[in-house]
């Protein structure tokens, strides 16, 4: 069992030094995981009335829109695309290849949200209707074009630092004749205290970039000025990393989040006063 498990994660420890650092963060990862599974409950073992309905209309939901198949037709020819462009790499970088140059096939296959989980912000969108959303890490934009298409009405800032992705990003929101996406390029350090100036509230953000713990802590305490009680937050990758797992501790444990609910790849958050403060681990 031991070594079935284990054997392909060590099969890169010939590759050196680097390549053993990666295998030893990818069996971390794997306990982790193994640690979500063991604690993760149904919708059986909740008994939040809000969590409950949450479970029932939007995490545990499988209607199917239309968009999707769009969507996932875009994905398609993008895991394709043998076009190269060149990356400005921020924040924790591509532990999977970390070329200044990258097909946009191996970009779309290694950077952007599996179907599963845009599929879930499009239902968390439709059930909280934001106004006014805000996604940190555009990539090539797939996760973008689920949530604009969630709210057509709604305005969604979204932020990348790398032009040329950011330029490929802009082709697939006019492809999917998205009116609704603003998209702001550069540093996030640089570029998101002047976007939130630029709105009174922020209703829904979606923390994709930048994994580490420091930058991803200052990045909610900015978005935390402008919430209000419906505010949702998602934070990607909250178990990819040690630092990731410090800094997810210290948002659950902000005065201002009432509930939290950890699904593993991502991390809701919740103001809503009415609720008592409660951390949940939800299967998914
Ligand atoms: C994981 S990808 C986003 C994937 C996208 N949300 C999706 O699911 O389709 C993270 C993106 O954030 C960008 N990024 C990371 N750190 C950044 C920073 N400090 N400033 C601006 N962009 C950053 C990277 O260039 C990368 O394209």
């Amino acid at each position: 069992m031991y070594s079935i498990f284990l054997s392909p994660l060590c099969g890169e420890l010939e590759w050196g030094c680097f390549s053993y650092f990666r295998c030893v963060n990818k069996i971390r990862f794997v306990f982790r995981y193994l640690r979500y599974l063991l604690k993760a409950r149904t919708r059986h073992g909740t008994h939040s009335p809000f969590v409950y309905n949450l479970l029932e209309e939007v995490i545990y939901d499988t209607s199917h829109f239309y968009v999707f198949d769009e969507i996932e037709s875009l994905r398609e020819k993008l895991l394709r695309d043998e076009r190269t462009i060149n990356i400005k790499d921020y924040g924790a970088g591509s532990t999977i290849n970390s070329s200044p140059t990258r097909k946009l096939k191996d970009i779309a296959g290694n950077s952007a949200k599996a179907q599963k989980y845009g599929q879930l912000m499009f239902r968390l969108i439709q059930k909280f209707k934001p106004q006014t959303l805000l996604e940190l890490g555009t990539s090539l934009g797939i996760s973008t074009v689920y949530q604009a298409s969630a709210a057509p009405k709604s305005k969604l800032i979204t932020m990348e630092g790398c032009p040329e992705t950011a330029s490929v990003a802009k082709q697939n929101f006019e492809k999917l004749k998205l009116n609704n996406v603003e998209i702001v390029v550069g540093n996030f350090d640089e570029t998101l205290s002047s976007t939130l100036n630029t709105i009174t509230k922020l209703d829904y953000v979606f923390f994709d970039g930048n994994h580490r713990k420091a930058p991803t802590l200052d990045y909610f305490k900015q978005c935390l000025t402008k919430i209000n009680n419906d505010s949702v937050f998602i934070f990607d990758d909250i178990h990819w990393s040690n630092e990731m797992e410090e800094a997810w501790e210290e948002i659950k444990a902000n005065p201002s989040v009432t509930v939290t609910i950890d699904l593993f790849f991502v991390g809701l958050v919740f103001f809503r006063k009415e609720q008592k403060k409660q951390d949940f681990i939800i299967r998914f």
